[in-house]
């Protein structure tokens, strides 16, 4: 049996409202279950639970996905582990799981590597880098905390060890650790830098963040993204901070490892590091579950501003209780807590008494986006965006608190910056009569969309074949990639629920797909019940075919005009025959759809 084979079957064999319930009560409303969400704080019960789709998805923070997805989230199992308990649960034996026998070497080849560089850092060799370290004032009890290391700049340093334990080179290169040479030759790919494992929860190396010493770009090279090592879902700092964030309640998020290191040395021990800017939304759902606040302490140059003004946006859509300290005249905490122009206990005084000061979400907003705009006009509108975002405000009472607040720093009747519906409750509805395909931009691949959302909420309904529109679909449209595996899925005649679980995609379109799943029922007890699905079909295909041959046709429109105007003949005569050509199908295809209809 192959392995996802084993795990469709645990899946089938186990009850995904049954399981949700022992930890939420959830209650049957149509034919779905709804909850209280344990992944945002809400009063309300935005968690639906679907039996029959065995899937779950909260209407207000969009987590969602099979049993699998909600006891990794809730528990914060991992994969094995969950797969284990559930194996255990319905009866099913593991015998003829594999596990990924590259993962757990992995883990070995990550773990080697943070060991040899560290040895390399306290070497004869390793000076310069602990004279660098020491010239940035990092006291050396630091560097273990953090297993800092250096890469000493020979091109097969790494190499040659691995080479010599005997371990798969070719996970090495996976991983990011090596690269081929022209001549075939395994090379590392860190040289002669820094080095800063990214360790997790468990203290295990995930992946690596490599300094220059000097100031040639990149200033980092970072691990590239792998199953071991997924940027948008980990932070820096976490094997320490895991343990302080309980305790203390809170998050303390900065942008740089050295950021998180300096802090570290100065008793900030919950800081984290979210390597780059802006936060994902799968980092701030992890977030959300470490602790309910977070402080948010970003640098102070213009990309900083701009990725806490982001961040706060989202922990306000997301419900999580946000602040920002400013640090006096800083570049970052880090250039902070080592100007030595002021003594160590000066710099930590202004420390506590910053985090004191520190302001809420809404006051820093409307203070540095709002306020600070010169422009009566932008001010409005930043203003609108502000709105927006606190209509999003998952929990009830939070909205109408923060809506209070911001319609009080303006001195407006708050009739007057909020309408009485939140978009949030008119669910998107698909809609049955579809105009034709508008010609604006930005909606081009609309057919697509319309297309998958039909098939993911009545696919079941019929035989509602893929295969005749793939030459129709838009290449660049984000659908497209899932409308061609729900192709695969079809023509190995599996359900459309696959598509639900696959979670190699981006999150925000894996939300989108569940919350259709999820709708259906909704639709079908209203206004929805006799439904024609046979000439909803129709019209999505007649649509998804008008909409690429207006799009053929306008780009042998400019093509020919520009052909004109350079006088390219031949471009022009094979241009003009390519019209005729798409003309010719169009009627075609136009005919033996009608006919097909016909026969019906
Ligand atoms: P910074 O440029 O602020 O670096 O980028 P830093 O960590 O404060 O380092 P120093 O103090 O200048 O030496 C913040 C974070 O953005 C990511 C790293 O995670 C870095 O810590 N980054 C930055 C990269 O991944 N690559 C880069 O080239 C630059
Ligand atoms: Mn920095």
């Amino acid at each position: 049996m192959k392995n996802s084979q084993v795990i469709d079957s645990i899946r089938q064999a186990v009850d995904i409202v049954q399981i949700i319930n022992e930890v939420v009560p959830l209650k049957k409303s149509g034919s779905n279950f709804f909850g209280v969400c344990p992944f945002h704080n809400e009063k309300s019960a935005s968690l639906s639970v679907s039996g029959t789709k065995q899937l779950f998805h909260c209407f207000g923070c969009k987590v969602g996905g099979d049993v699998f997805k909600f006891l990794q989230l809730f528990h914060r199992w991992d994969f094995p582990q969950t797969l284990e308990e559930l194996a255990k649960r319905s009866g099913i034996k593991l015998e003829s799981y594999n596990a990924d026998p590259t993962w757990e070497e992995g883990f070995q080849i990550l773990d080697l590597a943070s060991t040899i560089f560290e040895e390399a850092l306290h070497s004869k060799e390793g000076q310069l880098f602990r004279y660098y370290l020491e010239s940035r004032k990092i006291p050396e009890k630091i560097w273990k905390d953090f297993r800092l290391g250096a890469h000493l700049g020979h091109h097969r340093f790494f190499a040659e060890i691995l080479e010599k334990k005997g371990f798969h080179m070719d996970i090495a290169v996976r991983l990011g650790l090596l690269g081929r040479s022209s001549n075939g030759e395994f090379v590392d790919r860190f040289q002669g830098r820094l080095m800063f494992p990214i360790l997790d929860e468990k203290g295990r190396t995930r992946g690596f963040g490599g300094r220059t010493l000097g100031s040639d770009q990149p200033k980092y090279i970072n691990s590239p993204k792998t199953a071991h090592f997924d940027k948008s879902r980990l932070f820096y700092g976490t094997h320490l901070a895991s343990k302080d964030i309980p305790r203390k309640g809170y998050t303390v998020l900065v942008e740089g490892y050295l950021d998180v290191i300096s802090l570290h040395e100065f008793g900030v021990s919950n800081a984290l590091g979210s390597m780059g800017t802006s936060l994902t939304m799968e980092q701030i759902r992890i977030l959300k579950r470490m602790s309910a606040r977070v402080i948010s302490l970003y640098d102070a140059d213009r990309a900083g501003l701009a990725a806490t003004e982001k961040n706060l946006g989202n922990f306000l859509r997301e419900g999580l209780e946000s602040k920002v300290v400013v640090l006096p005249n800083a570049k970052d905490p880090d250039a902070f807590l080592h100007d030595e122009t002021m003594s160590v206990d000066e710099r930590k005084n202004l420390l506590r008494k910053s985090f004191e000061s520190s302001v809420s979400a809404l006051d820093y907003l409307i203070k540095n986006t709002v306020l600070s705009e010169s422009n009566a006009q932008v001010r409005g509108q930043r203003l609108r965006g502000l709105v927006s975002i606190l209509d999003h405000v998952p929990d009830e009472i939070e909205r109408a608190v923060l809506k209070k607040d911001l319609a009080k720093r303006f001195e407006l009747p708050e009739s007057m910056l909020f309408s009485k519906t939140s978009p949030e409750k008119d669910l998107p509805r698909f809609a049955p009569n579809l105009a034709p395909a508008p010609t604006i931009t930005g909606d081009t691949d609309r057919w697509e969309r319309e297309i998958l959302r039909f098939l993911v909420k009545w696919g079941e309904k019929g035989d509602f074949a893929l295969t005749g529109l793939i030459s129709y679909l838009s290449s660049t449209s984000k659908w497209t990639s899932l409308l061609l595996r729900l192709t695969e899925l079809q023509l190995e005649s599996k359900a459309i629920a696959h598509l639900q679980w696959l979670t190699d995609v981006d999150v925000e379109v894996q939300s989108t797909i569940r919350e259709w799943a999820m709708e259906e029922k909704i639709e079908e007890k209203s206004d929805f019940a006799a439904m024609d699905f046979g000439t909803l079909w129709a019209d999505l295909q007649k649509g998804l075919r008008r909409s690429y041959f207006q799009k053929e046709n306008e780009r042998i429109q400019r093509d020919l005009v520009a052909a004109e105007e350079q006088s390219d003949i031949d471009r022009v005569r094979g241009l003009l025959s390519e019209k005729q050509d798409l003309l010719k199908m169009f009627k075609s295809v136009s005919e033996s759809h009608v006919s097909a209809n016909a026969e019906n």
